[in-house]
């Protein structure tokens, strides 16, 4: 399912708080999306009166995009796991990219955001990380998510409250930034990505942009990095090779490319 703006509404749960009526107005307004007032009538009646498929429903704890019997939402499963499973060091992305503890890590293609609370388990309260979203409803409903997330340990909340997400592409970000702002730039493009059905990433392909980092981003990466960059890429690397980008990990689905700065 890929949804555009004009697929959107936004609204709120049968019985709303006040809170989350004038959540729901400000985020309709931030999008120029139509606000629907529930009225204790169910999403499939609004969504046919809207003749726009899909809803979204603003909970004081979290944005859930509702359509036809699908409810998605943030969820901080695979985050969930590798903090509590492995460990920051037995961690994939987190080995590869060497983030440490007190780092600044850029996230550029922030998704789901596992990645980036991991990362912001790895660097700790004296660390930051930074994730940019292009699909700017994406990056509402991560946001509102990790803002609101209320279980999972003390370590994996901590986590996702230090992220800082941006709704910008790249690019953009990148060229406006100082030379060697942060020790670690992150790309993981929606081409690394396994085409079938973990959970939550039916939400990020709602909405995902799908953006091939060319070499113009990279050499932007390459001066806003004072360690390395590192980006994920589908085996067998195809984009890394393109990009002439050192290969330095590799399992059965997803290699590793980083360039040391
Ligand atoms: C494969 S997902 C990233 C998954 C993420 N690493 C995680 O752990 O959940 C790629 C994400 O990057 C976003 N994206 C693609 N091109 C982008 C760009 N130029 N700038 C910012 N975000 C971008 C997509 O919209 C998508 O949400």
């Amino acid at each position: 399912m890929r949804l555009a703006p004009g697929d959107l509404f936004v609204t709120t749960r049968k019985k709303p708080t006040n809170a989350e009526e004038a959540s729901a107005a400000a985020l309709a307004k931030r999008h120029d999306l139509p606000l629907v007032a529930r009225e204790g009538r169910s999403i499939a009646h609004h969504a046919r009166e809207m003749g726009r498929p899909a809803a979204l429903v603003v909970r004081v704890d979290a944005i859930h995009l509702v359509s036809g019997d699908a409810r998605l939402g943030f969820h901080p499963n695979m985050a969930a796991r590798r903090i509590a499973g492995r460990g920051i060091q037995g961690d994939h992305y987190i080995r590869v990219a060497g983030i440490r503890p007190g780092d600044h890590v850029l996230d550029c293609t922030c998704g789901m955001g596992a990645d980036a609370i991991s990362a912001a388990n790895a660097v700790g309260e004296t660390g930051r990380v930074v994730a940019l979203e292009a699909a700017p409803i994406l990056a509402e409903i991560v946001a509102a998510g990790m803002a609101g997330y209320g279980k999972g340990s003390a370590e994996l909340r901590a986590a996702m409250r230090r992220v800082e997400i941006i709704a910008t592409r790249a690019g953009d970000y990148l060229a406006a930034l100082p030379p060697r702002s942060f020790d670690v730039v992150a790309f993981d493009p929606m081409f690394a990505w396994p085409q079938d059905g973990a959970h939550g990433l039916d939400l990020v392909r709602a909405f995902a942009v799908d953006d091939v980092p060319d070499a113009a981003v990279l050499t932007e990466a390459c001066r806003v990095a004072r360690r390395c960059v590192v980006m994920a890429d589908g085996a067998p690397g195809p984009r890394l090779e393109a990009l002439s980008i050192p290969i330095v990990s590799q399992d059965r689905r997803r290699w590793w490319g980083r360039i040391d700065v």
